[in-house]
């Protein structure tokens, strides 16, 4: 039994913020961040909440998948940005009833995590339609004044609806993690309101190391992509696409080139979008799938990498 990709749906905020808006409010150029990152501008989000978009998403996912909200058995939310800290919010905006809802934290890689924690749930028979998601509305947890982390990230929600299925599917999957070296990519709590705790820490936002995670991300990814594609049975010349977390285009064109695979099937959101964090890869997969470069039978990757340090690689037959 496989865990099939049944509908793909996205959303983005209506606010585009370019980088020349950018270079307006604070030290930075079109020609640090284009060069930099390969990004040029990103969707922010003034009014959306996350919930919403992850609604408008998860609505086309469902109908692409012909299934209702209410025949869901289960909801998984990637996201280090609810709108609310705790869960649920999503399945409350769909009126999916019936289905078990939690979100799942592990950053840029959250989903595939919820990906991979949907297959182990279909593999296992205990639900049969699922619906992951992964979308973040990063712009709140930024310092709007450290722009080495700020001109990086964008905000959106991307969605997929899994079923199993015989023949197509995830054939294999990689995750990893290593707590150890999280602090390179980091992001404090809330502030503690607790009477009895005297040394509470500041409001705290997104932290990076920027050169450290950078050079994580290209020794990590090629490693994990390699792995998952062997588990398949394949060699990475038999993958058609490589659907990438969109961090920087520097950083994908690195694992291209380790992977000897031209950067042809390596399709890319980075320039309009930044990084959306856990939205990254599922509103590639809608934008690819949508646009009709994926056809019955072809071989995907799919892989997400970022804090924690958390990563995760899958293979499929779309
Ligand atoms: O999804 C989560 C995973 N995150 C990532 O994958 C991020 C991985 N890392 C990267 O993408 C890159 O390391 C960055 C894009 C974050 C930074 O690029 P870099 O080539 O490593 O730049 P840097 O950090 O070495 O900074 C170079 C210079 C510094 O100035 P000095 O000290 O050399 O004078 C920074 O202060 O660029 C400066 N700088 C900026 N200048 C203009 C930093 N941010 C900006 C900015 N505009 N926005």
């Amino acid at each position: 039994m496989k865990t099939r990709i049944c509908g793909t749906g996205s959303a983005l905020p209506k606010r585009v913020v370019k980088n020349e808006d950018l270079s307006k409010i604070m030290d930075t150029s079109d020609e640090w961040i284009r060069s930099r990152t390969g990004i040029a501008s990103r969707h922010l989000a003034v009014e959306e909440t996350l919930a919403g978009l992850a609604a408008k998403a998860a609505a086309q996912a469902l109908e692409e998948a012909e299934i209702a909200a209410e025949d869901l058995d289960m909801i998984l939310a990637g996201t280090i940005s609810a709108d609310r800290l705790l869960p649920c919010e999503l399945q409350r905006e769909l009126g999916a009833a019936k289905a078990v809802a939690f979100d799942i934290n592990a950053a840029c890689s959250g989903f595939l995590f919820a990906l991979q924690t949907a297959d182990a749930y279909i593999r296992s028979g205990q639900y049969r339609n699922i619906l992951v998601v992964g979308g973040e509305i990063l712009s709140k947890l930024m310092d709007w004044n450290d722009r080495s982390t700020c001109v990086l990230f964008g905000d959106g929600a991307g969605a997929a609806v899994v079923r199993p299925d015989e023949a197509y599917g995830i054939l294999s999957s990689v995750q990893g993690s290593d707590g150890a070296r999280g602090g390179v990519l980091s992001c404090g709590g809330r502030r503690n309101n607790n009477p009895y705790v005297t040394n509470s820490t500041a409001l705290s936002f997104v932290t990076m190391d920027g050169q450290a995670v950078y050079k994580f991300a290209v020794r990590t990814v090629p490693k994990a992509i390699t792995e998952a594609v062997e588990r398949a049975g394949l060699t990475v010349e038999d993958i058609d696409l490589f659907v990438l977390h969109q961090a920087n285009i520097r950083i994908i064109e690195s694992v291209s080139k380790r992977l000897r695979v031209s950067m042809e099937r390596f399709p890319t959101n980075l320039s309009e979008c930044g990084n959306i964090s856990a939205g990254s890869v599922p509103v590639l997969l809608d934008d690819v799938n949508r646009r009709g470069l994926l056809n019955k039978g072809d071989k995907v990757v799919l892989a997400g990498f970022g804090a924690g340090l958390t990563w995760g690689a899958s293979v499929l037959i779309w």
